[in-house]
């Protein structure tokens, strides 16, 4: 399996993943296929959020994967590797980053990076997926949010075509890594998960409490040691503080 082979380019669109998956339903959609646009004028994040960023700046694409070997109890198999491949090619250009989980990419306290990956199952086609991602490029303007970029990182500015392309080679080097070597995975995503064994505050629905990441399990549930007890959560159902 290799991505990238095929790339749509669009100028502006609601969303890239919404725009893949009207592909998927008319048909001839083919698996590896990168749909890239300079803007999206309704871009979606995780939870139901908006995804927004100026025009022309930044990365927003999409990957269409078809029957990746994934069962419903390890899907989160693929967020690993997403967040893997963002992290391989941020270090290529010397930016250190961190997995927020479940896959934000963090870089010194501030978001550069956020996925939202859309699943669905076919019975002929198994499960077929469609990874939206957003990397802050060029844009160095956030307001309020708590954002960051490649140009704020490196302090000059970087042609966005070259940031996917290097994503692009990134994403195949490490799913085919983990194909070959998927016992390894788990091991490499932990490795660079924020705030692993440390304790700190999170809350959930019993109130605020001091607590350690300790793990995750193979659906990607966070496993959390809060008070002595290992306890797992969904991303609704834990918030960071
Ligand atoms: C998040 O961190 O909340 C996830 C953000 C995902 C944004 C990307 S941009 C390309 C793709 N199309 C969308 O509408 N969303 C994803």
């Amino acid at each position: 399996m290799r991505i990238g082979q095929k790339l749509i380019h669009l100028e502006s669109v609601d969303s890239t993943n919404n725009y893949t998956a009207n592909l998927l339903k008319a048909g001839g959609l083919s698996s590896g296929t990168v749909i890239l646009a300079d803007e999206q004028f309704a871009g979606k994040g995780q939870r139901g959020a908006e995804w927004l960023t100026e025009a022309g700046k930044n990365l927003t694409f999409s990957i269409y994967l078809e029957d990746v070997n994934l069962s419903v109890e390890n899907q989160f198999n693929l967020s690993k590797m997403v967040a893997l491949a963002v992290l391989d090619l941020l270090k290529k250009v010397g930016i250190v980053a961190h997995i927020k989980w479940p896959n934000d990419i963090w870089v010194k306290g501030r978001k550069i990076s956020g996925v939202l990956i859309e699943n669905s199952v076919s019975q002929s086609r198994g499960i077929r997926s469609i990874i939206g991602i957003g990397l802050n490029v060029n844009q160095t303007e956030f307001g309020s949010l708590n954002a960051t970029s490649l140009q704020l990182e490196m302090g000059n500015f970087v042609p966005t075509r070259d940031v996917l392309f290097s994503f692009i080679e990134s994403f195949n080097s490490v799913y085919d890594q983990f194909s070959m070597h998927p016992e390894q995975l788990n091991a490499a995503y932990l490795e660079h998960l924020y705030q692993l064994k440390e304790v700190r505050t999170y809350r959930d629905e019993s109130g605020t409490f001091d607590g350690k990441i300790v793990g995750i399990e193979p659906s990607g549930r966070l496993i959390v040691d809060k008070e002595g007890i290992p306890t797992s959560y969904d991303v609704k159902e834990i918030v960071f503080l």
